[in-house]
Formats: structure tokens, C-alpha cells, sequence
């Protein structure tokens, strides 16, 4: 049962205390019929903030092999009714034997005072039950004997068919189940009870029928009954199935529902469902048939007031985030820098009325973790709009806070709970099945310490990459990227990064329909490869909620990637080398595709040659175009990385440059080494190599610039010739090893030669292989860079060499024959092709 932690205090002061149920009105009571729904006046206590012993005298505890499973309630000394899926796993039912029932239990910890338990004889469920969402989810059992009746021990009165239970009423449902979801009640196990409003059916089927995460919606079905509140907070939980939801009519406590499932706990607009009992009626006393004294099935004391037939429904509430809005991005009305003396404020976020979440870094030794801080008196939390600081009553470490990067958080408790407006306001949480969608539209908040003043907030917008691509750029070759609904291991968002140092830590906030959710941290201190990851924050939501009661999870809030978003994305990371992930390209954004290994070569201040980053300090380029003929000197080079229109990006200036000896005077590829290291990141990643000739079933492109002044990336799809082809076509003219390409129809022209583009091919794994650099002036001819992996690899340490696979591109030659068609073509090579292509197989095209 997850309830409001104030819930309790509120509780006792509304529900009608025993004197008031006595003096009520007794309501006709058939003679043979048991006397139930009454408490028993004496055992109820007054004060205290626990459910009293006693004040549920029929929930019973239903014990399988010795732990508690579900709840249930007792409707005769011999009968207990409960939910039927509690019973029934894989179709079929559960052996009685294995269950007792525990009737007069008030806590489950330590000597059952009072309490007595009986074994079952018989578990009889509706023919016609299947599973919970299709309802009939209700079940008897019979006693293997009677009960014995007393103060803590009374049948509940149920109600008969035409009972009319009017929406709005506030009942109550009680269970030993979960506190939150995943956050088992604590010892001693009181049991709780919960005060739910009966929602309409209309009115629930409106909050159910918006489809949530994964798309989930659901139909309310006839036998089924919601009861709860659009904003959520208050529900049954797991644990509580088969308990009872009672609502008091005429001094005595009539069972409405039996509470059977829901959407998560406590989730806003998702109410719990309950099977109702009132429709069942005919199917109870048909089950308890000969059984004396059997339940007692009071006729309605009052008839509801809202006139004939169904009351009026409510009309369709649908509650709103209360987490997550912000004025603007930038201004974070969660904000909260907590004020330690002596040291620098460390940033955090209000995830609740009462709580701030900030790294445990702040405040903790991480040498001695257990040194605890002493003085937290002298604390103060500043939050965003509060006349004054909140003063700080508690200090709550994550359990692997020293050891673990991912669970550096701590959380605080005000003193005293801030009033929630529009600020302060608390941030929005992700539950572990939270799918922040590529793409998302995120920004850089700060988190910890940091010396720095706030950087310019465009600097600090930020854009979701692909799992796949976060995943394998960190994870290894051949690992799974988790699905969406599973918690993800890391959040990785393109940027745009400044090169300065900078030690601050950053939280990531991820927006979904106007909301913010906190998605993820990182510290980017001290850490050379300044990490683009994010510890993601969905995994720590159980613990959040768990120490801050009342912590704001929020579910999905977009969740619509298409028909050809997500599911083409393949769920295994390609091939990595020795060094790690290479190729590896983030998808589309609105910006364009990213080219994270497109490097522009700027030649002493006259001219921008394309380059191709293969090591973390190294790009290749084709000599022709670094270096003019003539020249005799080495000219000034720089080397930018990122993405279009991105600035300021990833610069270094030329160091040197390498020629392959072997190839003579002007080997058409040159190596150019960077003043220092590039660490990969989403604008600047290395691209593969491959030794062999062309890896199998990959498609190729020429990756180049449309204009070299604007130098925005285009990529122009082609086919590769067979070697024999491309020597037929080209005849004479064409140093050994050289690639011939064909463009795809309209292709053609989409980018300038004067840079040299490259050429690459994409395999079937998803990584982007570097196969060659364009020979001078040409549109069609590549120096292929498989042949030079000795000098590539001797001169640059850690590059990205993929293992051959398949057939070499450069098989034995054959005959030496062209084909006749050839011989006679007119005009160019390519005129020669188009004929060609009429005649030949497509075998002899690779694409
Ligand atoms: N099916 C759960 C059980 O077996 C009860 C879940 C009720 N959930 C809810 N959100 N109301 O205990």
C-alpha cells in the first residue's frame, strides 16, 4: 500500500470512531445472517498512528509455504474470499495444501498475539477467470475449520447485487503489501490501510484509455471497479491482492472491491482495479451453498442518493505532472545549492517537499566513508524563491555512494517540508523502465562542486544519443544494448563542448512534453576522457522513493518513435578492436547525420582538405590535396572536428606528416599527427579500418562537402567495381590497388573533388569502415588504405584495424580478358559503364 507519509495522522482524525458506529442506525439484518461489518467497539484504541489492532477484524494474511503471498477477507466463520491470480500460476491452481490462512493478525513480526491460523480445504475460482486484466479475478477458500470468531476476528457484510456503491465515496483498502513499488512494507509489518475515493467507471476508463509508456492502455471491463485519485500517491501495492476495499454504509463496513491489480503503484493517473464484489453475489452463495452460517449479504441500508439507476459519473480528470516545469531552461525552480562551512556549495535538486538529492561527494570523505558529518546544524539548503535558507535535519548516503561513481548520491532532509509552487518545485524522477527517446531534447544543469560561473545556456543544450551508439561505444564488442524498458547503463548526449578545462560536475535533464526529468549525473572532474556518459538516474529511483517518501517518479511522457524509430537499431555492439569502439555513428539529429570522424584539414590558411580521424591524434588525408606539388615545405595545418554548424569545436594544430616510403615520391595517402590526443565523443570518434579489401554486405558512400566554404558533410551512395572492372574500365592509368566507384542514379554531384573526400563503407554490424582517400581531381578513383595497414599500423599506435572477414575485395586475377562490350565503347570510361551495365551480372557490382 503506498500512501502519503502524513497519510496515518490525517487517517485517524477522519474515520468515524466506534462510538458513532454503534449509535448509527442498525440496518435490517436477515435472521439467519451473521452479524458482520462491525469492528468491535472495544478493541479500538484511541490515539496512535499505526491501523489499530482490530479496526479490520476480517483482512486475514494468506500465508503460501510459509510467507505471506496475499491478503483476503473472512465472510463466514468457514470462508475467506480473495483474488483468484494469487492462486492460479501458469493456468493452472495452486494445491491448497501449500496455503494457510492467518485470521486476527495485527503486525507479522515476532509472537502473533491473538492471532490463529487455519489450513485450507478448498480454493474454488470462477470458470471463466483467466487472468487479472480480463477480470473474474476473485477466489474462495474454504476453511479447513470454522474461524474462531472474537475482537480481532469478524466477517465483513457483503453486498448483494444491486448494491450501488456511489463513485466519490471514500472506502478503505488495508494489506501488509508494498510501502512503494519494489519497497517491501518494513518490520514489524502493521498492516496499513489506505482511504481511496470509488472512481467512476467512465472516469477511470478515461485515465486508462490515455495510452501510456510502451503504449499501454487497458479496458475496464463490467465485474471490475477503480478506486484512488488521478494525481496518484495513495493505491494498493503488490502484497495487497485479495485484501478488501470496505466502504462504511449504515454503521456497518460493506466489501466493494477486492483488490486486484494496477499499472505500477501509485502512478498518476493510473488508479488501482479492483474486482468488484457486488456483481459476484450469485456465484459467492452458489460456492458457500449448505455452509451455516454462511455470509451475511445485508440489504443496502440506503438507497444513494443519486437518483435512479447509475449515478452521475464524474467527468474525465486527468491529473498533471507536479514535478518538472520550469519557467525556462535555465531557470530551475528545483534548484538547491546546499551550503556546507568551510567548503564550496555543492549543487543539487529537490526531489520532494522535504528532500535534496546531490552527490555524496559533497559531503562524505570518500576515503572514510563512514565518517559521517557531525555539524548539520550549521548546514543550509538554498531553494529557489525562499526568503531564507532551509535548515538540514538529516544526511542520507547511497550504500555504495564510495565506491561507485554511478551511485554518488546523497540525499537530504529539510528540517521542515517547503511549500511546492511553481518554486520551489521539485524535479521529475524516471521509474527504471523510463525511455528517454534519441533525440530527446535535454540540457546540462549543475551538480556537485564546481569553481566555475554557469556557461552560456546555449552551451549547455543538449540532444539524446542512440543506446546503441552509448552503449557500444563504452560497452564491449558483441554485448546487448539494453531494449527499451530496460533500465539503460548509460546516457549519452551530444553537446556542444567546449575545449577548456573545466572541473564542475553536470546533471542531465531531459525534457518530455514540457516536464523535466533528471535523467542522469555525471562528474566530469578529474577525468582526462571528460566522459560525455551519464550515470543514468533510473535505477536509483526505488532508493529515492524509498528515503524520501513522496519522491515526484513521474512515468514516460513521450514515448512515440515511430514505426522505424527504435526497432531498426540493432541491439548488438559491431566488432570493437584492441582499442575500443570505432565507426560507431550517432544517428540523425535535427542538425543532420553526424560524422564524428569527418576531420576539415585547413592548409596554411588557402584551402580545407577532407581528413579522416583513424587514432585518437591521427587523421588521414591525401597528400595531393595537403600537400601541393612543388612546395617544398611542411605548410601550417589545423584540424577541426565536430559537427556542421557546431562551434566552438575540437581543434588541434599539425604536427607532422607521415608518407608511406615504399610508394615512391607521392604516395597518394599521408598521415597527419595532431599536437594532441582528440577523446572520442559524439563529434570526434575515430572511424575503423579494415586490412582485407572490402568487408562483406557493406554499402558505401563518398563522404564529402557540397561547397568547401560552408563544408557541410554530404554523403553520396556508390557501388564498388570488381577489381577486374575497374582495370578494364581505367585500363592503363591506374596505380595498383586503386577503387573505382560507381554513383548511385542523382548522385553523382553531390559533393566537390577539390578536398579529396573519402571514401567509406558502412558494414553490416552498423560500424563505418575507412576504405579510401579520392585521387587527384577525381570523382571515381580511390587510393584504397586497406594495402597500407603495415605503415598505418607501425606509424599510428592505436588504430582501429577490423578483423578480415569474408573474401578479400582483391581476389587473384583471373583472365585478363575485359569484356568485348568495353573494347568498342565510345567516349569515357563512364559512357563505357552505362553500356556495360546492360550486359554484365549484377554480381560484379559490390554495394
Ligand atoms: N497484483 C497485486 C498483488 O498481487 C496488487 C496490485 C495492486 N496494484 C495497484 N496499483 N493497485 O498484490
Amino acid at each position: 500500500m503506498t500512501q502519503h507519509l502524513l497519510l496515518p495522522l490525517v487517517v485517524l482524525a477522519i474515520r468515524p470512531l466506534p462510538g458513532d458506529l454503534q449509535d448509527s442506525a442498525s440496518p435490517t439484518q436477515e435472521a439467519d445472517d451473521l452479524d458482520c461489518g462491525r469492528p468491535e467497539p472495544s478493541a479500538r484504541i484511541m490515539g496512535g498512528s499505526d491501523a489499530q489492532p482490530g479496526t479490520w477484524p476480517w483482512q486475514v494474511s494468506l500465508h503460501h509455504r510459509g510467507s505471506h503471498v496475499c491478503g483476503g477477507s473472512l465472510i463466514a466463520p468457514s470462508w475467506v474470499l480473495s483474488a483468484a491470480h494469487c492462486f492460479v500460476s501458469n493456468g493452472t491452481l495452486e494445491p491448497a495444501a501449500e496455503w494457510a490462512v492467518l485470521l486476527g493478525v495485527h503486525s507479522q513480526d515476532g509472537p502473533l498475539d491473538g492471532a490463529h491460523v487455519r489450513a485450507v480445504a478448498a480454493i474454488l475460482v470462477p470458470d471463466n477467470y483467466s487472468s487479472v486484466e480480463l477480470g473474474a479475478d476473485l477466489a474462495l477458500l474454504r476453511l479447513a475449520s470454522p474461524a474462531r470468531l472474537g475482537p480481532a476476528v469478524r466477517p465483513v457484510c457483503l453486498p448483494r447485487a444491486s448494491h450501488r456503491f456511489v463513485h466519490g465515496t471514500a472506502c478503505w483498502a488495508t494489506g501488509w503489501g508494498d510501502v512503494q513499488e519494489a519497497d517491501p512494507l518494513p518490520v514489524p509489518w502493521v498492516l496499513q490501510e489506505v482511504r481511496l475515493k470509488l472512481l467512476g467507471e467512465a472516469a477511470c476508463q478515461c485515465l486508462y484509455s490515455r495510452p501510456g509508456p510502451f503504449n499501454l492502455t487497458f479496458q475496464l471491463l463490467p465485474g471490475m471497479l477503480c478506486a484512488g485519485y488521478p494525481e496518484g500517491r495513495r493505491d494498493t501495492c503488490q502484497g495487497d491482492s485479495g485484501g478488501p476495499l470496505v466502504c462504511e454504509e449504515g454503521g456497518r463496513w460493506f466489501q466493494a472491491g477486492i483488490t486486484s491489480f494496477g499499472f505500477g503503484c501509485g502512478r498518476r493517473n493510473r488508479p488501482g482495479v479492483f474486482t468488484a464484489v457486488a456483481p459476484y453475489e450469485a456465484w459467492i452463495r452458489a460456492q458457500v451453498m449448505g455452509s451455516e452460517p454462511g455470509p451475511a449479504f445485508p440489504i443496502q441500508p440506503q438507497e444513494p442518493q443519486s437518483g435512479p439507476g447509475e449515478p452521475r459519473e464524474e467527468n474525465c480528470t486527468i491529473a498533471l505532472p507536479e514535478c518538472g516545469k520550469a519557467p525556462r531552461p535555465g531557470a530551475w525552480p528545483w534548484e538547491a545549492q546546499v551550503i556546507v562551512p568551510g567548503s564550496r556549495p555543492c549543487h543539487g535538486a529537490l526531489v520532494s517537499e522535504s528532500w535534496v538529492l546531490a552527490p555524496a561527494t559533497c559531503f562524505l570523505d570518500p576515503i572514510n566513508p563512514d565518517d559521517a558529518p557531525r555539524d548539520l546544524g550549521a548546514w543550509r539548503v538554498l531553494l529557489p524563491s525562499r526568503p531564507r535558507a532551509e535548515r538540514v535535519a538529516r544526511l542520507v548516503a547511497h550504500e555504495n555512494a564510495s565506491w561507485d561513481d554511478a551511485s554518488d548520491l546523497a540525499l537530504l532532509q529539510l528540517r521542515a517540508p517547503v511549500n511546492l509552487s511553481a518554486a520551489p518545485r521539485p524535479v521529475c524522477l524516471p521509474h527504471p523502465e523510463h525511455y528517454f527517446l534519441p533525440g530527446s531534447r535535454c540540457r546540462l544543469a549543475r551538480w556537485g562542486r564546481g569553481e566555475r560561473a554557469p556557461r552560456s545556456s546555449a552551451l549547455l543544450e543538449a540532444e539524446l544519443l542512440s543506446r546503441w551508439w552509448c552503449h557500444c561505444l563504452h560497452g564491449r564488442q558483441g554485448a546487448q544494448v539494453p531494449l527499451p524498458g530496460d533500465p539503460p547503463r548509460a546516457l549519452c548526449p551530444a553537446y556542444r563542448e567546449e575545449e577548456e578545462e573545466d572541473d564542475s560536475g553536470w546533471s542531465l535533464l531531459c525534457q518530455e512534453e514540457g516536464t523535466w526529468f533528471l535523467a542522469g549525473v555525471a562528474d566530469l572532474s578529474g577525468n582526462c576522457l571528460r566522459p560525455r556518459v551519464f550515470s543514468p538516474l533510473h535505477d536509483h529511483g526505488p532508493w529515492i522513493s524509498h528515503v524520501a517518501r513522496g519522491a515526484y517518479l513521474e512515468d514516460q511522457l513521450a514515448w512515440d518513435w515511430g514505426p522505424d524509430g527504435e526497432e531498426t537499431e540493432p541491439h548488438t555492439c559491431p566488432p570493437h578492436t584492441e582499442h575500443g569502439a570505432c565507426g560507431l555513428q550517432p544517428e540523425a539529429s535535427p542538425e543532420g547525420l553526424l560524422w564524428p570522424w569527418l576531420a576539415e584539414v585547413h592548409v596554411a590558411g588557402d584551402r580545407v582538405c577532407a581528413g579522416i580521424l583513424v587514432a585518437p591524434s591521427w587523421v588521414l588525408a591525401a597528400t595531393h590535396c595537403v600537400l601541393r606539388l612543388g612546395s617544398t615545405t611542411v605548410p601550417h595545418m589545423e584540424v577541426y572536428l565536430g559537427w556542421a554548424g557546431a562551434s566552438p569545436r575540437v581543434s588541434r594544430l599539425v604536427v607532422s606528416i607521415r608518407l608511406p616510403r615504399h610508394l615512391g615520391l607521392r604516395p597518394p595517402l599521408a598521415l597527419l599527427e595532431l599536437s594532441s590526443r582528440v577523446e572520442p565523443s559524439p563529434a570526434a570518434l575515430p572511424i575503423c579500418l579494415y586490412p582485407g579489401g572490402l568487408p562483406l554486405g557493406a554499402s558505401c558512400w563518398v563522404l564529402g562537402w557540397k561547397d568547401p566554404q560552408d563544408r557541410v558533410p554530404v554523403a553520396a551512395a556508390v557501388s564498388i567495381l570488381t577489381p577486374r572492372l575497374c582495370h578494364c574500365l581505367y585500363e592503363s592509368v591506374l596505380p595498383p590497388g586503386t577503387l573505382c566507384v560507381l554513383y548511385t542514379e542523382g548522385q553523382e554531384d553531390k559533393c566537390e573533388v577539390t578536398s579529396a573526400p573519402p571514401l567509406l563503407c558502412r558494414t553490416q554490424g552498423g560500424s563505418w569502415v575507412l576504405v579510401g582517400m579520392a585521387m587527384r581531381g577525381s570523382r571515381e578513383l580511390f587510393a584504397a588504405v586497406g594495402p597500407e595497414e603495415a605503415w598505418i599500423s607501425q606509424t599510428v599506435g592505436e588504430v582501429h584495424f577490423l578483423p578480415p572477414s569474408g573474401s578479400p575485395y582483391w581476389p587473384p586475377e583471373g583472365s585478363n580478358l575485359c569484356p568485348p562490350a568495353l573494347a568498342g565503347a565510345p567516349g569515357s570510361p563512364r559512357s563505357a559503364l552505362s553500356v556495360l551495365l546492360l550486359l554484365l551480372p549484377p554480381a560484379l557490382l559490390q554495394g
